[in-house]
């Protein structure tokens, strides 16, 4: 049985000559059992008629914000909550463009801009426009903003050229909405925590020692924890990301010690626990309750003490949780990783290297090798964070990649 029975689907047609293979699309996900609301915007009606998309998906097709007779208001809002998963198919460039910018001038982009479910996108458009920057750029946008995209395939394209364009078979696109939901179903009842972002050390009431660490890998680990089904805490501190998936506990702290106790508390239960923090070293051994006057002195000298080590005290502490560390290295990066990993106790620790260009704090990208307790050293191409969580939590819940 497909697990799309009972799932509520909003499927989003715009304007391109692929609608066609929208009605396919929506019989197969009606026949699978989901239940179907069709979205269309005004262009996508001058290539496939309402009336049949509501005959075979059993509502009516909602287009426009009002109906014109009754006045009756159609809620995007309402359809946002209603729905477990949008499918838009086919995404018109034009579709695309407005999307990934907020253009909500037609009721399938309010819909997207109000949608609390997984969005899902399926370009069709000719290989020119397929392959020009701004699509491209576009199409970067809506993966950062966790929309999933149905790549389009290569054949005959309704111009009569031959490339890259064309909409993805209706099969193919029921296949990925059944992925996603079993991906959801993955790590359901698993409880992980996770850590990220910097800490702040004071110094005094407006100074603090801190680091460049944005939190973004941690928070994406977090998301994709969450989106396979996971119980998540996400363990953070000082970062300006937004969280983008739903169901996580978000506990804000400020300094490794904080940091540490929130860690402890919640160890007990975990099923994965991953340090992605990067917690300072070292704390001023006293913060002032005033701030510090500049006047009348010629400098200052700090007095440090050394930070908890929030991994080694979990390692300590660990019974059957798996615990992946991080580690980020200038040189000998394989062998400081290792002794890492025995050091902490950890399970696994992720390395990146500061030699690399895409690895590192504030970027988007990372390059990682994941080394492994029993001796598995698994490298990985430079990716975006979100695709790189995907890989690593490939490896600590299955000990493989995809
Ligand atoms: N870590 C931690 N608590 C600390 C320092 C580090 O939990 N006080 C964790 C990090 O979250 C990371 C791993 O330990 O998962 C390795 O962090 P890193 O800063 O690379 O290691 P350090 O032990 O601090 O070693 P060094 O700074 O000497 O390279």
């Amino acid at each position: 049985m497909s697990n799309l029975k009972g799932k509520h689907i909003i499927l989003g047609i715009s304007g391109g000559i692929a609608a066609y293979k929208s009605v396919m699309l929506l019989r197969l996900l009606v026949k699978k059992g989901a239940e179907v609301q069709v979205v269309i915007t005004p262009n996508g009606k001058e290539f496939i008629t309402p009336v049949t998309l509501s005959s075979l998906s059993g509502k009516p097709v909602v287009s426009e914000f009002f109906t014109a007779n009754t006045g009756e208001w159609h809620s995007h809002v309402d359809l946002g909550i209603w729905a477990d998963l949008m499918i838009v198919a086919p995404a018109t460039a034009s579709t695309i463009g407005k999307m990934a910018n907020g253009i909500a001038d037609n009721m399938l982009i309010t819909t997207y801009l109000s949608a609390k479910e997984q969005v899902m996108v399926a370009p069709a458009m000719d290989l020119d426009m397929w392959r020009h920057p701004s699509t491209q750029r576009n199409i970067e946008t809506l993966r950062r903003d966790g929309v999933i995209i149905v790549e389009p395939e290569a054949g005959e394209l309704a111009s009569g050229l031959i490339g890259k364009g064309r909409m993805e078979e209706p099969e193919k696109i029921a296949e990925a909405a059944e992925r996603y939901f079993s991906r959801q179903e993955e790590l359901h009842g698993k409880k992980v925590l996770v850590t990220a972002g910097p800490t702040f050390e004071n110094i005094d009431p407006v100074r603090f020692i801190g680091n460049y660490s944005s939190g973004k890998m941690g928070f994406a680990i977090a998301e994709e924890f969450a989106e396979r089904g996971a119980d998540v805490v996400l363990i953070a501190g000082p970062v300006n990301v937004p969280l983008r998936a739903e169901g996580i506990r978000r506990i804000d702290v400020t300094s490794a010690r904080e940091m540490r106790d929130a860690c402890v508390s919640h160890f007990n239960d975990m099923d994965y626990v991953v340090l992605a923090a990067a917690v300072a070293d070292y704390a001023p051994a006293e913060v002032s309750d005033v701030k510090i006057k500049r006047e009348g002195t010629d400098g200052m000298t700090l007095h440090l003490v050394k930070n908890p080590d929030i991994a080694a005290t979990l390692g300590a502490l660990k019974k059957n949780q798996k615990l992946i560390g991080f580690a980020l290295e200038t040189d000998h990066e394989l062998e400081n990783a290792l002794h890492k990993l025995k050091k902490k106790n950890l399970d696994w620790i992720v390395l990146n290297s500061l030699r690399d260009p895409d690895a590192g704090f504030m970027k988007d990208t990372n390059k990682v090798t994941v080394v492994g307790a029993s001796g598995e050293v698994i490298d990985f191409p430079a990716k975006q964070k979100s695709e790189v969580a995907k890989d690593i939590i490939d490896v600590v819940v299955n000990g493989e990649t995809e």
